[in-house]
Formats: C-alpha cells, structure tokens, sequence
C-alpha cells in the first residue's frame, strides 16, 4: 500500500438504496472501477473509462470540487448527451480522491 492512501468514505445510491462505500485513494483506478466492483452494473462503462460513451452518469451531491473538477473530454460528451446538470460527471473521470469524502453518489445510468 502507497504511504499516501487516504481512507475515503462515501455513499452510493442505487434504485433508492444507500450503502456507504470506505476505499483508499488508490484501490480503484476510477470511480467508474469502483462502482462496476461494488455494485455489479449492466451495461456501465462500456467504452471502458475512454470518457466518450456517457453509460456511466452519475449525480454527485455534495462537495463543489468534486462537481467540477472535470478531465479530459468529459464535457464534451456530457454536452454530446444532452446533460446540462452541473452534478452529473462520468464515473470513469472521477479519480478516488479524498475530495469524495461523505458525498451522495447516486448511479443515474437509465439516462443513457
Ligand atoms: S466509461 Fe464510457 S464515458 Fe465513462
């Protein structure tokens, strides 16, 4: 284990259920990663975190940070999407930093 592993907690809202979700900062590659480990998902992340297919939306509610630090071409295929929503990102561009502590991390991908 890195000697910078910061333990992270958040929870992940799925169909109306919360299970609170404790990882280390670098445990999963993305939360993309993560959520397809802990949760089991069809047909997320199907461009495997490329950031172009949008099957992994997901609604953060919580810090700002985390709403808009934003990578790569993830805007570019939110606005391809249609999804104007400030708190959608693509899971696959979140790294698991300590900037998701305590957020609502709800699994939307019926928008897709
Ligand atoms: S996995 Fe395709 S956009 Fe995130």
């Amino acid at each position: 284990m890195s000697s910078d592993a910061t333990v992270i907690q958040f929870t992940i809202r799925q169909d109306g259920e919360d299970t609170l979700v404790r990882t280390r900062t670098h445990d999963y590659r993305n939360l993309m990663v993560l959520l397809n480990n802990h949760c089991y998902l069809e047909n997320f992340g199907e461009c495997g975190g490329m950031g172009r297919c949008a099957t992994c939306v997901v609604k953060l509610s919580g810090k700002e940070t985390a709403r808009t630090d934003r990578h790569r071409n993830e805007q570019a295929t939110l606005d391809r999407s249609g999804i104007t929503d400030p708190a959608i990102r693509l899971a696959c561009q979140i790294p698991i930093t300590p900037a998701l502590n305590e957020e609502l991390i709800e699994i939307i991908n019926d928008m897709c």
